[in-house]
């Protein structure tokens, strides 16, 4: 932006620019939350970078510094009320107020629904659905003080539709997507509707999440093709932070699938389980693991390297185009078949 409106005020809805805003970022220290936090430093916002890896997070918030934005790393574990509260208070203390909040922090555990021990699907739920409760907690008073604001609920397109091997995760997705919108009538009815709540639904995105993952498969894992880059992601919450609105899906291939879903639940259900049973796992083997559901995983790389892997990832997304084609014919055929069975 240029002219006499360049630059964030306090209590200004994040219509316009993003530098001088404050920015929590749950999540930072690899993959899509790094992304952001980059995309949102060369708008010139001060970020607050939070996640469990001390060491990942300081340099995610030194390449901000080097980008324009001012940053501060502040190791927190989601699944502490307590330290999401301090995050808070921190980034506040630091910048003087918090304008949006981006809840991004997620871990997965793979593996049949019968095979995923209990312990690891309660932290599972934990990471994802109660990290969420409590930053949209700790959040919203201080949006509030900030005369308005927006939060971010980094979903998936999981929240919207399912795949096989991936429970817990699903689960937490599609529960952050209800906490959402009831969060956000409630803002509405109770007069704080100069508060948004967002949920961003990315599709495969090329970040470390699927080595981190813990993987009761005995297979190697794979994100699904076709696979986007994180920055994907990153521009879609700057948009959503511009210009709040209820949902977006990052990734051409989350937007054909949630339409898809919406038209005709129970094929895509089908088309989708046989597809992904084929597609999130290589060909090697793996041994039980419980990844970085737990404790952080030393290797915290920024991307997760799967579009070097182009021969497979070509068949794999030629064999999406098929799925998706299929699909598309499938849903017209439902359609018309329901049509005239109404007449
Ligand atoms: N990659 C995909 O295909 C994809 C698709 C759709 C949606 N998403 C969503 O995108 C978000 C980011 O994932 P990503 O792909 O960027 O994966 P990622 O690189 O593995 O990032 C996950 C982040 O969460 C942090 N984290 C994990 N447990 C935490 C805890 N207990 N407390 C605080 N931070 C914690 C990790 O850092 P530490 O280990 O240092 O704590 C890391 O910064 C997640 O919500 C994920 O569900 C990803």
């Amino acid at each position: 932006m240029t002219g006499p409106d360049r630059g964030y005020r306090p209590g200004m809805p994040l219509t316009r620019a993003l530098d001088g805003a404050t920015v929590v970022i749950t999540g930072a220290s690899s993959g899509i939350g790094a992304a952001t936090a980059y995309a949102l430093a060369r708008r010139g916002a001060d970020v607050v970078l939070a996640a469990r890896t001390e060491e990942a997070l300081h340099r995610v918030a030194g390449r901000c510094r080097e980008l324009g934005g001012r940053a501060v790393a502040v190791p927190t574990d989601v699944t502490d009320p307590e330290a999401v509260r301090r995050l808070a208070a921190r980034a506040a203390a630091e910048f003087g107020r918090i304008d949006a909040w981006i809840n991004n922090a997620a871990v997965t555990a793979v593996g049949l629904f019968d095979e995923i021990p209990v312990e690891e699907f309660r932290r599972v739920v934990a990471v994802n659905l109660l990290g969420t409760v409590y930053g949209t907690k700790a959040a919203l008073p201080w949006l509030d003080a900030a005369g308005g604001g927006v939060l971010v609920n980094n979903a998936s397109v999981l929240a919207e539709v399912a795949m096989p091997y991936q429970s817990a995760y699903n689960a937490t997705k599609h529960g952050i997507r209800g906490l959402a919108d009831t969060v956000r009538q409630e803002l509405r009815v109770t007069g704080r509707g100069n508060i948004s709540i967002c949920t961003v639904l990315p599709t495969s995105i090329d970040t470390p999440f699927f080595r981190h993952a813990a993987n009761h498969s005995g297979r190697e894992l794979t994100p699904p093709p076709p696979v986007y880059p994180p920055e994907v992601v990153a521009e879609t919450i700057v948009r959503l932070l511009r210009r709040p609105r209820r949902e977006a899906y990052a990734g051409g291939a989350a937007r054909l699938l949630g339409l898809q879903w919406r038209l005709a639940p129970a094929l895509v259900e089908r088309v989708l389980g046989w597809y992904t049973t084929r597609t999130q796992f290589g060909p090697g083997v793996a041994l039980d693991s419980t990844g970085n559901v737990f404790r952080p995983d030393a290797e915290a790389a920024r991307s997760g390297g799967w579009h070097g892997r182009r021969r497979q990832l070509i068949r794999m997304t030629a064999a999406f185009g098929l799925a998706a084609a299929g699909t598309a014919v499938g849903t017209l055929a439902a359609m018309t078949r329901r049509a005239r069975a109404e007449q």
